[in-house]
């Protein structure tokens, strides 16, 4: 017989004469006739109450559970007479897989995130980490879901490349020179002895790749792994994250922001849609606000403003910041947030920012002073999105390149796709993990990936 998940148990229409429910013990309690445990399999936040009488052949190995352990439980789903659960087992059989000890740390309820950090391996097995973790295989899935049901094709860029495509230099090297005693030449390491017989990296983003691909199937999206040697120990910063890059061939930046807008509304809605028990549990123990917070999201349009009047807003508001703000310094944290957060009261596209802040790549506008850039700051998170119109012009592309000391020989098929039909295109980067921190209200981005990497924590 197949196991039946908790998940579906719980929502059952009618009383089954045998299942059979495997899982892990939460709680389990003794009286004086009976014993019985919550069981939770992961499929829900929700467990499954299972009872077992003395007389029943059970009864000997529900005695020897212990919170943690885990067991396959046979027997009949009745109904509840219990308040809050409409279901519940009596077990007639009971299979112990493997017994969890008393030092198991999970034994109570209310550990401390910073505690739960430190045994990544178990935490999965808490209420707070499932839900996120469940949100997060959503939310995945609906990445997939909005680009595909809209025509683009998905493209998996390389992890190992050879190029800094943000060119802030938070590269991490691939190499597998032997790191005590490299080939040497001309005093430094001989990277034409290395495996790629020249200097390689981990990719800090897909998108030199992407917009290849861009320029020949028209929309693409890319959904992987990112790497960032920044050392900023934030709550929002992690060394490995993922990010959602699309690219759009024939857009420019107001439709580029239009796909954002539409992109981040589907995965709130779809979140609403299909994690109600997770975002439940989030919203009475994480934030109270969170429901109308995401569906304020869903109902209002985003507010869109140029940089320029960003920062006469910021240089008249009364508020106090750390930083100060004048027309060609990058926003801070701060600035965002108070944006977001206490001006807009909502998402807000901030765009055509200085071309002295931002990446070689993107689009020059016709003052000659900015941009056509867009980063996305939402309440709660601060930045979620950063994108551009692309720079076509085959010689303005030349011209930033040099002007941002880039070698041409090693971006030249990059040049390719303006040097060979070049079209006017954009696209933008979505943190994956900063949205399941907006999405839960989780604070921290340790929190939302399973085993974070962040400067001088590697564990695992
Ligand atoms: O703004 P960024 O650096 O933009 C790019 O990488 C572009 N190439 C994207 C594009 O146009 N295709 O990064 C995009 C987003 C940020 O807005 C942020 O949400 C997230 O990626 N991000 C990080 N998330 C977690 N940890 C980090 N260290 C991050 N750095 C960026
Ligand atoms: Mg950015």
């Amino acid at each position: 017989m197949k196991r039946t998940a908790v998940k579906d148990l719980l929502m059952a229409e009618a009383p089954k004469d045998e299942i059979i429910v495997k899982g892990w013990v939460r709680t389990k309690r003794d009286s004086k006739t009976f014993s019985f445990i919550e069981l939770n399999d992961g499929s829900t936040i929700n467990n499954i109450q299972v009872i077992v009488d003395d007389n029943s052949p059970a009864y000997e190995n529900i005695k020897k559970l212990s919170t943690g352990s885990s067991c396959a439980v046979k027997g009949k789903l009745v109904e509840s007479p219990g308040k809050g659960q409409k279901w519940e087992v009596h077990g007639t059989e009971i299979e112990i897989y493997g017994l969890a000890g008393s030092d198991y740390p999970l034994q109570k309820k209310g550990h401390s995130k910073e505690f739960l950090r430190e045994i990544a391996h178990l935490r999965p097995r808490t209420n707070l980490y499932s839900a996120a973790f469940r949100v997060r295989s959503r939310l995945a899935y609906s990445v997939h879901q909005f680009f595909q049901e809209r025509g683009f094709f998905y493209v998996n860029t390389p992890i190992i490349t050879a190029s800094d495509c943000e060119g802030a230099g938070e590269l991490f090297r691939v190499s597998t020179l032997n790191a005590e005693k490299p080939p040497i030449q001309e005093g430094k390491a001989d990277f034409s002895k290395d495996f790629f017989a020249k200097q390689t990296y981990l990719s800090v983003s897909g998108q030199l790749e992407g917009e290849t691909f861009a320029t020949a199937l028209s929309n693409i999206y890319t959904f992987g792994p990112t790497f960032r040697a920044e050392n900023s120990n934030t709550a929002r910063h992690a060394a490995e994250f993922w990010m959602i890059e699309p690219e759009i061939a024939f857009a420019d930046l107001d439709e580029n922001m239009d796909v954002a807008e539409a992109f981040v509304k589907h995965m709130v809605k779809d979140a609403l849609e299909n994690c109600k028990d997770d975002l439940s549990f989030f919203s009475k123990f994480v934030d109270k606000e969170l429901f109308s917070r995401l569906e304020n999201i869903v109902e209002n349009e985003f507010a869109r403003v140029s940089y320029r009047e960003a920062v006469e807003l910021l240089q008249k508001t009364d508020k106090k910041f750390e930083y100060s703000v004048d027309f060609g310094t990058d926003l801070q944290t701060e600035h965002e947030r108070w944006l977001a957060e206490e001006h807009f009261k909502k998402p807000v596209f901030v765009y055509n920012y200085p071309d002295s802040i931002k990446p070689f790549y993107m689009r020059k506008n016709e003052d000659g002073e900015t941009v056509a850039a867009v980063d996305l700051l939402v309440p709660g998170v601060g930045e979620l999105i950063g994108g551009s119109q692309r720079e076509e012009r085959m010689d303005v592309l030349l011209k930033n390149l040099e002007a941002h000391d880039i070698p041409l020989e090693e971006y030249q098929w990059y040049v390719d796709t303006r040097k060979y039909g070049s079209v006017p295109h954009s696209g933008f980067g979505l943190g994956f993990e900063r949205m399941i921190m907006f999405v839960t209200g989780l604070q921290n981005i340790r929190d939302v990936i399973p085993f974070p990497r962040t400067p001088g924590n590697c564990e695992y």
